[in-house]
């Protein structure tokens, strides 16, 4: 397999640092110039990756194209380029809908994958729509595959995934709580992403029960939970967190 990056920011990085980290032979990863900084430090640390500053010459060096440009680049760069018709593409882009990167690319083997940082630890889960063979075989080494045939539906998901930095601001006002009530920075850090991890890992383990069971399981009637809950819910909390997710489906869904 022989992987080639147009665009080397935070995805295409972190998807990089997964391949290294997983049991997928790649012979060689051809990687943009861009971002320099990123692209320097990967080609140093990996030998199987070479950057090129042309992204005509990462195509025609490559089986596997992956896009990982932002929406705008994107639909500057992209109609300029040849993408021959036995190259498999994969794009990352957030808001480019698989019609316009058909006329774009002017390839029909293309689909669109969301995968998230995580996928550096090969963890998470990777949405690929419409199912395809190839590109399940390569990111089912990085994460927990999720295919999907509706391209509208798949819009939902790169809604959901759009909670991430609000997760952390979670965890990151948490600690920052604690630290504030004498707790040593380190020590709350460790707290509370050891108390997060042992909560989504037993939520992945009991998913089948639905989450609202986890909900009622973690209250004690008058309790600590309990009263958290209420509290937020009162301050329309969660309202406003489906408010912003409402909002970020209409963006992506344009
Ligand atoms: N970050 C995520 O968690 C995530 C997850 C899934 C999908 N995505 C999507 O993936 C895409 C990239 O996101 P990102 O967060 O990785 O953005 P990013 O860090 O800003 O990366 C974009 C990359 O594109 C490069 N670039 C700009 N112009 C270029 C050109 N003409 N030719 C080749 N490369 C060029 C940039 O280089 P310079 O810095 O030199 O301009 C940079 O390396 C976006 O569409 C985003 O929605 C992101």
């Amino acid at each position: 397999m022989i992987l080639g990056f147009i665009g080397t920011g935070k995805i295409s990085s972190s998807i990089i640092y997964g391949i290294f980290n997983s049991k997928l032979k790649v012979k060689r990863i051809y990687i943009s110039s861009r971002n320099r900084s990123i692209a320097k430090k990967l080609e140093k640390k990996y030998k199987r990756v070479k950057r090129i500053s042309n992204n005509q010459e990462i195509i025609n060096k490559s089986s596997i194209i992956i896009l990982g440009v932002t929406p705008n680049v994107g639909n500057t760069i992209l109609s300029k380029l040849k993408f021959p018709k036995n190259k498999k593409i994969i794009s990352l882009i957030s808001t480019i809908k698989l019609d316009k990167l058909r006329k774009l690319t002017r390839n029909k083997n293309i689909v669109r994958a969301t995968p998230l940082p995580p996928i550096e630890i090969n963890k998470g889960p990777i949405v690929i729509c419409p199912p395809n063979k190839s590109a399940k075989n390569f990111f089912k080494y990085l994460g927990e595959v999720i295919e999907i045939r509706n391209e509208k539906l798949s819009y939902k998901f790169w809604s959901t995934a759009s909670l991430m930095a609000a997760y952390y601001e979670i965890l990151n006002v948490s600690s920052s709580w604690l630290i504030k009530k004498g707790i040593n920075k380190k020590m709350a850090d460790k707290y509370i992403s050891e108390l997060f991890l042992s909560l989504s890992q037993d939520a992945v383990k009991k998913h089948s029960q639905g989450f609202k069971k986890l909900v009622a399981d973690s209250q004690t009637p008058k309790g600590l939970n309990m009263q958290v809950l209420k509290e937020l819910r009162r301050s329309k909390f969660y309202k406003n967190f489906v408010k912003s997710l409402e909002n970020v489906n209409k963006r992506v869904s344009r």
